[in-house]
């Protein structure tokens, strides 16, 4: 399937068909596609928690608003796009990554340290845009897999409604995320009901007029 064939198939879906599951070899495919994401510095600072087991689907349903929750319960998987907040990710594995690109960079030691010197210099200074560093890239990731599963046939829902403290709490309680660690983004996909009314109208892709949605320079 060509990119615009995907976009043009992705949209947002109301209600899923309950009990169809999503196998391994399906999953990996995805998070294998998803991994290739790119992350501003190479930071690699979201955490993608899957959720696919029924009880505990439905016991992260509660946390979410009251219009998304049969939708999680009836999703075959749950994303939650989990961001690290820089300082946390720098302190984490900030020295590895930027050490493993380093060995990797053919060029003379002096450019090197020169570099080195500029990127330090950059994360050294919290500056505003470091602090939408892992919400960008936990975004970016999501609208990855929101793709990967259309190319698999699965319908997705994005999902923002959900009662974030709450769901944060649930998970650190369950050690599935940790403290200071935050949800960015929701992920259902599964199998769409087909007479669904709802469904049906969000296919109708409501925009508006593309002409005003851009400006070429
Ligand atoms: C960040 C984000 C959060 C959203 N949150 C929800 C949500 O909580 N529940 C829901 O049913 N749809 C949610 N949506 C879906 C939007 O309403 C939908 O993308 C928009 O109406 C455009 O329709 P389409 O996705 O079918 O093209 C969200 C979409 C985005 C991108």
């Amino acid at each position: 399937m060509t990119f615009k064939e995907l976009s043009e198939k992705r949209h947002t879906i109301k209600t899923y068909l309950p009990n169809n599951t999503i196998s391994d070899e399906e999953l990996q495919k995805i998070l294998a596609a998803v991994y290739l994401a790119p992350s501003s510095n190479n930071l690699q600072d979201t955490n993608i928690l899957v959720i696919r087991d029924q009880k505990l689907k439905e016991e992260i349903a509660n946390d979410f608003e009251g219009f998304n929750t049969q939708n999680v319960k009836d999703a075959s998987a749950l994303f939650l796009f989990v961001g690290t907040p820089f300082k946390m990710q720098m302190l984490n594995n900030g020295q590895s990554i930027y050490d493993g690109t380093m060995k990797f960079l053919d060029i003379p030691e002096a450019d090197r340290q020169k570099m080195k010197e500029g990127v330090l210099q950059y994360y050294g200074v919290m500056s505003d845009s470091t602090d939408l560093v892992h919400i960008i890239n936990a975004a970016i990731k999501f609208s990855f897999t929101m793709l990967a599963a259309t190319e698999l046939g699965y319908g997705s829902t994005p999902m923002l409604g959900m009662q974030k403290c709450k769901l944060e709490k649930t998970l650190i309680n369950k050690a599935m995320m940790k403290q200071g660690q935050q949800v960015i983004l929701a992920l259902s996909i599964g199998v769409p009901a087909p007479d669904d009314a709802r469904n049906k109208a969000q296919a109708n892709r409501i925009r508006l007029p593309f002409e005003e949605t851009y400006k070429i320079y």
